[in-house]
């Protein structure tokens, strides 16, 4: 095969009950004096950040705590939380949440190591045509990621998503430079999540696993990783979402989203991920939700292109689920994914979400700027995301 794989991995990356807590020793070998820790604002309200100050103050370090992160974050707000790390004079970025914390987070390490003129925009990786290159990573500062949510693995993963509000259209920017320096996964921290996000949540880290799995990059090294990842979401999502105070069903859901993580940076995601980000942009629907809903139509189009692919998802999420060909194999994988999503009784279709069917063509439109559909299986366009987006609207 003459094929070259490239492989990005995570920064350093501890993971445990009370990783969390070596925050203040691993801001220390930055030789930063002070952070600047960049949260969720439920984050500070549910009071996660106690022990995140306490190991900062043990290891003596000064912080100031930002929590004007907004959900489906966007230019603004970026460009306002750049500007109050700069004000800060922190020299060390501490990001503590969910994806748009993190993606904050991850967006303020690349400006507060830009000029202080520049836009997040002017980073945007659209079809080849950046307007700004990206600073050199010696001037960006050091960042520490701690997820409180098990779904995006954006605390290891190159790029953060944003919002562009005029366009109502997400866009990503990052690149090896803005892997987070160490991610701190704690799975204590995704005790108190409540159930509906973490069905949510849960369901971006399956589909980002099962995406990444049908990739058209050749990344053979991840599979079986890639296979455990799906196999954790199977006998633990449930679980998470049912009785939020198991431990082991949380741990489980971390490591899966890690997984996924690790998985999306290298073999990249599908067209489900595109046909999400619109749903996210112009409908404010959650980017787990608007994966769940997207996924099981997304995969049924992809069978023919990835029979066999389907077919281990299937094995992985649910063994005991059917038995014979390769293709019942596959389709059993489609249908795996459906009986999770009623399992977590989140809503399975567009009109259950309360999105408007007449918005459906401006969706499709904006699905085929997405750029993640160049790695699905199966060829799309602007008709096949639009039939998509009809089949989901009643579910499929
Ligand atoms: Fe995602």
């Amino acid at each position: 095969m003459n094929m070259i794989s490239t492989y990005f991995w995570p920064g350093e990356t501890h993971f445990g009950v009370g990783a969390a807590a070596l925050v203040g020793p691993t801001a220390l070998t930055y030789k930063a004096a002070s952070t600047f820790i960049l949260a969720d604002p439920g984050v500070v309200q549910a009071g996660l950040l106690n022990g995140i100050t306490a190991s900062l103050e043990e290891a003596g370090l000064a912080y100031t705590i930002y929590d004007q992160v907004v959900a489906n974050p966007d230019i603004a707000s970026v460009q306002a939380a750049a500007a109050a790390m700069r004000q800060s004079g922190a020299k060390l970025l501490v990001g503590v949440g969910g994806g748009s914390a993190l993606d904050t987070a991850k967006a303020v390490k690349l400006m507060v190591g830009s000029p202080a003129e520049a836009n997040v925009w002017e980073y945007a990786l659209l079809l080849g045509d950046e307007k700004r290159a990206y600073p050199d990573a010696a001037a960006l500062p050091p960042y520490i990621a701690i997820p409180t949510t098990a779904g995006t693995g954006a605390e290891i993963t190159p790029w953060a998503v944003l919002t562009q509000p005029e366009q109502q259209r997400k866009f990503s920017v990052g690149d090896r430079r803005t892997i987070p320096d160490v991610a701190l996964l704690d799975p204590a921290l995704t005790l108190t999540l409540p159930p509906h996000l973490t069905a949510a949540t849960g369901m971006d880290a399956l589909s980002h696993l099962i995406e990444a799995y049908v990739s058209t990059n050749h990344n053979p090294i991840l599979d079986p990783m890639i296979l455990y990842g799906i196999s954790l979401v199977g006998r633990s999502l449930r679980m998470a979402v049912m009785r939020g105070s198991d431990l082991n069903a949380r741990t489980d859901m971390l490591h899966a989203s890690l997984i996924g993580g690790i998985a999306i940076s290298s073999k990249w995601l599908g067209a489900c991920h595109s046909l999400a980000h619109p749903l996210s942009a112009q409908a404010n629907l959650h980017h787990g939700l608007a994966c769940a809903i997207m996924l099981p139509g997304q995969m049924r189009y992809n069978l023919p292109a990835a029979m066999e692919r389907y077919a281990d998802v299937a094995a992985a999420l649910d063994p005991s689920g059917t038995s014979g060909s390769t293709r019942k194999w596959a389709n059993h994988a489609v249908k795996a994914v459906q009986r999770l999503i009623w399992d977590l009784e989140i809503p399975d279709s567009l009109s259950e979400a309360g999105v408007d069917q007449e918005m459906i063509p401006a969706l499709a439109k904006a699905a085929m700027t997405d750029l993640n559909w160049w790695t699905n299986p199966r060829q799309v366009s602007e008709e096949v995301m639009e039939r998509l987006y009809h089949q989901a609207f009643w579910g499929v």
